[in-house]
């Protein structure tokens, strides 16, 4: 048995947020409460001026395995995770070969069953992600995928969009986009204007996203489906998303911990490291972001975590590959960001990162309840850290350098501490 004593236990689903113990056995929640320490514990863990909260969930990582396993596998992709207090994660399926059968999606399943955190799996939308035909999402979803994407490659077919998204209603799983049409890209990663001109690349234009955003937001009105715009980075996507939730359309939209902290500025000073689909964009974006997210219109935090090697991320700006990692800085860049600078509460933030993932994707977890799994995150606030050293096998991250508050102390999954910030924790 596990004691956690005298945290400020913060549980959004049930908005819970008092001071409370946590007794935890054989993997579940058993109690909570005020309870004296005592001999029958393994283990007590001081939580006193600490967070205890719902370990986080984000419903949106790669973790490269089958086939870029020289970037991220799903043992240090989950490692990642753990360490930066996540104790669910849902993959996407742009690995090699693509989650678009049932063989690929079975072999990661039975290999994800003995990780430290809960991995879950999409499926690919197209076959190959090559925008041409449907997956036998019929299939891939008895097989244990709990939604469809084509992350990373947008889908421009708008008649396959219609079938995907009838498809995924009648089967009662959510479908997610990213959204960047093609035709509109001059070239991906950097935002169109003069950050992209000052590194002498054409730019991704935000009408790219917009205008993709407008057209699956009114399929969806159609056909009824539940769709999740993903890493939105605009200000006009933010409202088409506040239009479209006032006309009933089911759209859920995450936002990435690097957009609502970074503007294209960042491209001039940390070159291709701050390079990522779509882009990090203005000042005037970013903010529209966090306003989205303090009013609703946003109702996930979600990583994009994209671990790419050194070596590609050393090419040069319109040779390298978009993306960053971001599960181990994503807790504390909204701390940072968001509740230090006054836009959010704490509560606020942790439903963007617990609860309503677990919710888009129906998935148990995410909140606190005795009987429950034990899964939590238990974390400082007010530490500041210096972000250096990674548990993902990449370390591809523009924040490297900084200091950020937000420190995460112990993470627990079913139980089990996966993660401490203990020197003499030994992982394995
Ligand atoms: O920048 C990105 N990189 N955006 C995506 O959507 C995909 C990701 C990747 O897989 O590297």
């Amino acid at each position: 048995m596990i004691l956690i004593k005298d945290g400020r236990v913060i549980d959004p689903k049930s908005g819970t947020d008092e001071k409370l113990d946590i007794i935890i056995k054989d993997g579940l929640i058993a109690d909570m409460g005020k309870f004296p320490k005592g001999d029958e514990y393994e283990k007590v863990i001081d939580a006193k001026g600490k967070i205890v909260a719902p370990g986080l969930v984000d419903i949106h990582v790669h973790f490269r395995d089958p086939g870029y396993t020289y970037k991220e596998d799903i043992e240090s992709g989950a490692r990642a995770a753990a360490a930066g207090g996540y104790t669910t994660v849902v993959c996407m399926a742009n690995t090699n070969p693509v989650v678009d059968s049932k063989e690929v999606l079975e072999d990661l399943i039975r290999r994800e069953e003995s990780l430290p955190v809960q991995v879950f799996n999409t499926a690919a939308v197209t076959v190959g992600l090559k925008g041409k035909e449907l997956t036998d999402m019929e299939t891939l979803k008895a097989a244990g995928a709990i939604g469809f994407t084509d992350d990373g490659m947008p889908i421009g077919d708008v008649k396959l969009v219609l079938e995907a998204m009838k498809q995924a209603r009648e089967l009662g799983v959510p479908i997610s986009f990213h959204e960047e049409d093609a035709n509109l890209l001059g070239s991906a990663g950097v935002n169109e204007g003069a950050v992209s001109q000052a590194v002498g690349v054409a730019g991704a234009s935000s009408l790219a996203e917009e205008t993709l955003i407008a057209r699956d937001c009114l399929l969806a009105r159609k056909t009824g489906a539940t769709i999740n715009i993903q890493h939105i980075s605009s200000r006009v996507s933010v409202e088409l998303i506040r239009m479209m939730k006032k006309l009933g359309v089911k759209v859920w939209a995450e936002v990435t911990p690097q957009h609502f902290s970074l503007t294209e500025e960042a491209v001039l000073e940390r070159g291709a490291l701050a390079k990522v689909n779509p882009p990090l964009r203005t000042e005037g974006d970013r903010y529209a972001l966090i306003l989205g997210l303090k009013e609703d219109v946003i109702d996930v935090i979600a990583t994009d975590h994209a671990p790419h090697s050194r070596e590609e991320k050393q090419r040069p700006i319109g040779e390298a590959p978009s993306g960053m990692i971001g599960l181990e800085t994503a807790l504390a860049l909204g701390v940072t960001n968001l509740v230090r600078k006054g836009h959010m509460t704490l509560p606020h933030l942790l439903e963007k990162m617990t609860v309503n993932p677990a919710n888009l994707y129906h998935l148990d977890c995410g909140s606190i309840k005795v009987g429950g799994r034990a899964d939590l995150v238990v974390f400082d606030e007010r530490e500041k850290w210096k972000v250096e050293t990674f548990h993902s096998k990449s370390e591809n991250s523009p924040f490297t350098g900084m200091e950020l508050y937000g420190k995460v102390k112990y993470t627990i999954s079913r139980g089990r501490v996966v993660y401490t910030d203990e020197e003499d924790w030994n992982e394995s």
